[in-house]
């Protein structure tokens, strides 16, 4: 079942990348499309014509009929969140009959958010600037082993026993660390009934699904959600998400080896967002960061926070090519540097007089790297209508090839506006060969 049918798509960068989109458009020519990490805490933004959907748990594939939209082991899922985007789809006319749930994945409970929410406060002027949504401590108590799973919700007397274990110890936690009431236990199970009797059916045995899927040769698209700098060991470590958001993860996230997948497309912006708190090396506070998050709408989809913005990092993005072993690049939102004079790239840091190529691992030594520029010219031309690298200004096909040559991987896709129309594939790629060019 060695996967050459299947590709997994991550984020380069901090997330935000326009990942949603791009999973979008190449979900056109998926049978499945799967989740193997993170939560309600990802944002996917897609625009189709007039419609603009905001996705939180469910795979971008949805939007696609037939194709079958999977939340895997590797997830923690917000039963409630989760109703509400289904509801959400149903009422504007899409079939979320393709869903379908890991019964292993585990849930965010009320008590979660409340966790999470104290834990920031608590932290301060320190604190990681999380979604608020519980992902942290979903994963804790994953790890504790004393988490519920979208196999609880199977029935209400079964989740109800379960809930009965576990809830001392949190009302006990809640009561004296976190300064809250606590909870009943009949309050909380009446809270998750609805969910319970809704998601239920949903929950299947998503590894073997995915496995018969490959060994049928039907095409798999593994949607990674937040970005490698966010990731849990490889990521900019505390300030990152608690789910492994790497290539590898696609494989224990949804329950099958390494061996599932041989092409890995990391998707990067042109240029460099992050939200929440955290070293930022090429951030700009002035007039060009203003310029990116103007023009390139960069509020958050799931909190709404303004997104601190600056240029395209090539130290990052070769550490996320290395990281996640990626063999494409898909450049989302190349429309948004239109109408600069120069645009910079770092291709390099310099720390204490030593100039480095290398992503540090050290949070204090990345505080204290500056960007090494590489300045290019930039292009005055609305791109939005490009939909071959040759309907680009020659300036921002010069761009893309020195991005090409720093991170040393291939485009194989860039995006020029939100629009599923408006995507540019490169000819004679595994991405090409995806979308039945
Ligand atoms: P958490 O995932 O809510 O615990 O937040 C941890 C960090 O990850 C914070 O800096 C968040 O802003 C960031 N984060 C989580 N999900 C996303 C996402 O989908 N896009 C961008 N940043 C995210």
């Amino acid at each position: 079942m060695e996967g050459t049918n299947s590709l997994v798509v991550v984020g380069a960068q901090w997330g935000d990348e326009g990942k949603g989109k791009v999973i979008d458009f190449l979900a056109a020519g998926a049978d499945v499309v799967a989740r193997f990490q993170g939560g309600d805490n990802a944002g996917h933004t897609v625009v189709y014509g007039a419609n603009v959907f905001k996705l939180h748990h469910i795979p971008s594939g949805i939007l696609n009929p037939g194709c079958i939209s999977l939340l895997g082991s590797g997830m923690v899922i917000n039963p409630l969140v989760l109703l509400d985007e289904l509801d959400e789809l149903e009422k504007r006319g899409i079939s979320t009959s393709g869903l379908r749930i890991s019964g292993k994945a585990h849930l965010i409970l009320a008590y979660h958010q409340i966790y999470d929410r104290v834990n920031e406060e608590l932290l301060g002027d320190n604190k990681i600037g999380t979604t608020g949504r519980g992902i942290g401590p979903a994963y804790a108590d994953k790890a504790l082993r004393r988490g519920l799973r979208a196999i609880d919700l199977a029935d209400i007397d079964g989740f109800r026993e379960r809930l009965a274990q576990i809830l001392p110890l949190q009302n006990r936690l809640l009561k004296n660390a976190y300064d809250h009431e606590g909870y009943d236990l009949e309050q909380l199970v009446e809270m998750y009934r609805l969910a319970c009797e809704r998601l239920s059916p949903l929950v299947v045995d998503t590894a073997r699904l995915l496995s018969e899927s490959l060994a049928e040769g039907k095409k798999v698209l593994f949607e990674g959600a937040q970005g490698t700098l966010l990731d849990i060991d490889h990521g900019t470590y505390p300030f990152v998400t608690s789910s492994s958001t790497v290539a590898a993860a696609a494989g224990s996230g949804s329950g099958l080896g390494p061996r599932c997948t041989s092409r890995v497309l990391g998707v990067l912006k042109a240029y460099t967002t992050r939200v929440g708190e955290g070293p930022f090396p090429t951030e700009n506070q002035g007039e060009a960061g203003d310029l990116l998050r103007d023009q390139g709408g960069e509020y958050g989809t799931t909190t709404g926070r303004p997104r601190r913005c600056g240029w395209f990092d090539a130290v990052i993005a070769r550490y996320a090519a290395r990281i996640n072993g990626l063999s494409g690049l898909a450049v989302t939102k190349l429309d948004v540097l239109s109408g600069l004079e120069t645009v910079n790239m770092a291709v390099a840091y310099e720390c204490e007089g030593a100039v480095t190529g290398e992503f540090p691992s050290s949070m204090s030594e990345l505080k204290r790297c500056k960007p090494v520029y590489e300045n290019f010219p930039g292009w005055y031309e609305d791109v939005s209508r490009a939909r071959t690298m040759a309907d680009l200004p020659d300036a921002a096909r010069q761009y893309l090839e020195a991005m090409e040559e720093a991170v040393g991987v291939p485009v194989e896709l860039v995006s020029v506006g939100p629009d599923r129309t408006q995507t540019i594939i490169r000819p004679h790629t595994y991405l090409a060969g995806w979308c039945g060019d």
